[in-house]
């Protein structure tokens, strides 16, 4: 884990040498071997970068620790995440990360933030709280203050309140609203998603069922500050959000426009950062649902310049959201998706593209078309390696790829973490971010799971300390922030991350 710095006209230059000398020489020559693994050590994500002492002394222990992670026969990242998690927890390399300022979390979605425990005991306990269960073995809630209008397809609206009086042992009941808002289960993961047809549409009607409980105004305003909280204290400073932006109801059933959510969310973001004065602030990428017709993603990308118009610094961009393979390609709405440059108006693309292992398809062929509308990152990137031309544009363009490895696995597009085409990336600089998309659905929380499968899963022994503040920097830059704004955060992130180095207790005690 030595770290090399050859800049990189240099390291190219070496290159050429090194390669050269191969098959010239009669016998292998250890020194030329050195020099090849070196040089390939360089070149991956931190690998140019310098190490303070105070940095070297922790990355010595944090292979150590990965070396003895590694030889376990119950690795972590080559298991389902669901039974995986408890492992991960007991994990010092994990602890350690937990601790790790990690910069932003560049991919993440508005009603999947913050735990489910915290939605189950708090928000369903709330008075006013009314649920039905649907008819293909799924629930909805609605606030309301007077006995709501029945939904098709579900059982009439039951008052928690009343239910929970009248059961003894609320238990079961509360297992069973959590079963329904997440995908996380203590059952064989395997047998209960056996294929991406069934995780997607779990996936599918557990959103549907928190939407009623999180787009009630008083729980809405809780519920990101709550994110916040939750983010915060996993050491994440910054967040660009990806909301639906849904029109959020009232007691009286009275609802509110997308102009009052953004404001909402600024409000509150606002109140955070002013009690919380190194946490950075949060950004919003308006999202609509691919699945959507031409006039609905027309008309949503209008909205999206409008209020681009009306929160300058608070809109950050605007995406696609849903399942790829079920919805239309990039290139279906790319009248739509034209329109502000059209009109000569700024709108940053954040486009999902390449969730998906059909390659080939229609679909396939959004991360090319991605590029081509100038999206600003890339959201997962999964089919990048199959796409040479795109792969190569994304690295020219510094389109980040936002890598979300939980996500990937548990929506079933890899089985085992080692085997993540982001290990190829992450060997090579591409540049890229890890985030966690959905952690409140996959049982996961912040940011931390997620770069435990990317330190030691795909990651590998090689990926050491400075891997680990490449990764974390890359958030800022790669983020929406001005250029003034990254160096202000940069340097906010900076002095958390020599505190941790330093100061960090694992240091003492081992
Ligand atoms: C729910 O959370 C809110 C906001 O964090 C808090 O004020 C309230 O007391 C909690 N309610 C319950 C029932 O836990
Ligand atoms: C369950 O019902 C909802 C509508 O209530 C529908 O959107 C969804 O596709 C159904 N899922 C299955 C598996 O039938
Ligand atoms: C309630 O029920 C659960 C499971 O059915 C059981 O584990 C728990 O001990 C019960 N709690 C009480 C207070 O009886
Ligand atoms: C979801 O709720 C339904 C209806 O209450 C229940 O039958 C089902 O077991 C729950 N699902 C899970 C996964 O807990
Ligand atoms: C497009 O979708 C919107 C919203 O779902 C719907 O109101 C509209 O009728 C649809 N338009 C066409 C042309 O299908
Ligand atoms: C993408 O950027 C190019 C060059 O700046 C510009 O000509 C083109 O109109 C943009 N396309 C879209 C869809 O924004
Ligand atoms: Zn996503």
């Amino acid at each position: 884990m030595m770290a090399v710095h050859l800049q990189r006209p240099l390291a190219a230059m070496c290159c050429l040498f090194l390669y050269c000398l191969i098959g010239v020489l009669s016998s292998p020559d250890p020194r030329l071997r050195e020099a090849l693994i070196e040089l390939e050590a360089s070149m991956q994500t931190g690998g140019q970068m310098v190490l303070t002492d105070a940095e070297q002394r922790l990355d010595a222990l944090l292979l150590k620790l990965k070396q003895e992670e590694m030889s376990r026969e119950d690795f972590p990242p080559a298991m389902h995440f669901f039974r995986a998690k408890h492992l991960i927890q007991t994990s010092p390399i994990f602890r350690l990360l937990q601790k790790m300022p990690k910069g932003g979390a560049l991919h993440v979605h508005d009603v999947s933030m913050v735990d489910v425990e915290w939605l189950v005991k708090n928000v369903t306990y709330r008075p006013h709280c009314y649920m039905c269960s649907t008819d293909n073995m799924s629930v909805r809630f609605i606030f309301s203050s007077q006995s709501p209008k029945p939904l098709a397809r579900c059982s009439p609206w039951v008052l928690l309140e009343n239910l929970r009086a009248k059961i003894v042992n609320t238990t079961d009941l509360d297992n069973s609203i959590r079963g329904n808002l997440s995908l996380f289960t203590d059952r064989d993961p395997e047998a209960v998603y056996p294929s991406q047809d069934v995780v997607w549409d779990r996936f599918e009607q557990a959103f549907q069922a928190v939407w009623g409980l999180v787009t009630y105004a008083p729980v809405f305003r809780d519920y990101f500050y709550q994110g916040l909280t939750q983010f915060y204290t996993d050491n994440v400073m910054y967040l660009e959000l990806r909301a639906m932006l849904p029109e959020v109801y009232e007691l009286d059933g009275s609802t509110h426009n997308k102009a009052w959510t953004m404001k909402t969310y600024q409000d509150i973001t606002k109140q955070f950062v002013s009690t919380h004065p190194d946490f950075f602030g949060a950004r919003i990428i308006f999202t609509h649902q691919r699945r959507a017709n031409i006039s609905a993603v027309a008309e949503a990308v209008k909205e999206a310049m409008q209020l681009k118009k009306d929160f300058p610094d608070f809109l950050a961009g605007f995406d696609l959201v849903g399942r790829e393979d079920r919805g239309k390609p990039l290139w279906y709405f790319r009248d739509a998706l034209s329109l502000p440059a059209k009109k000569g108006v700024q709108l940053p693309y954040f486009f999902h593209a390449g969730e998906t292992d059909l390659e080939g398809t229609e679909v396939d062929q959004n991360l090319l078309d991605a590029l081509l509308l100038n999206t600003s990152r890339i959201g997962h990137g999964f089919a990048l390696l199959r796409h040479p031309v795109a792969k190569d544009l994304s690295r020219k363009r510094g389109v980040a790829v936002e890598v979300c490895p939980i996500s990937n696995q548990v929506l079933k597009l890899v089985n085992d973490l080692r085997n993540h085409p982001a290990a190829a990336l992450m060997l090579e600089n591409h540049p890229l971010v890890i985030s966690s998309d959905d952690p409140a659905m996959f049982g996961a929380s912040g940011l931390s799971y997620d770069f435990y499968e990317a330190f030691v899963g795909f990651g590998g022994i090689k990926s050491h300390i400075g891997s680990l503040k490449e990764l974390a920097m890359n958030s800022i830059r790669y983020s929406s922030l001005s250029r003034e704004q990254q160096k202000e955060a940069l340097l906010l992130w900076q002095r958390r991350w020599n505190t941790f180095v330093t100061e960090n207790e694992f240091l003492k005690i081992n």
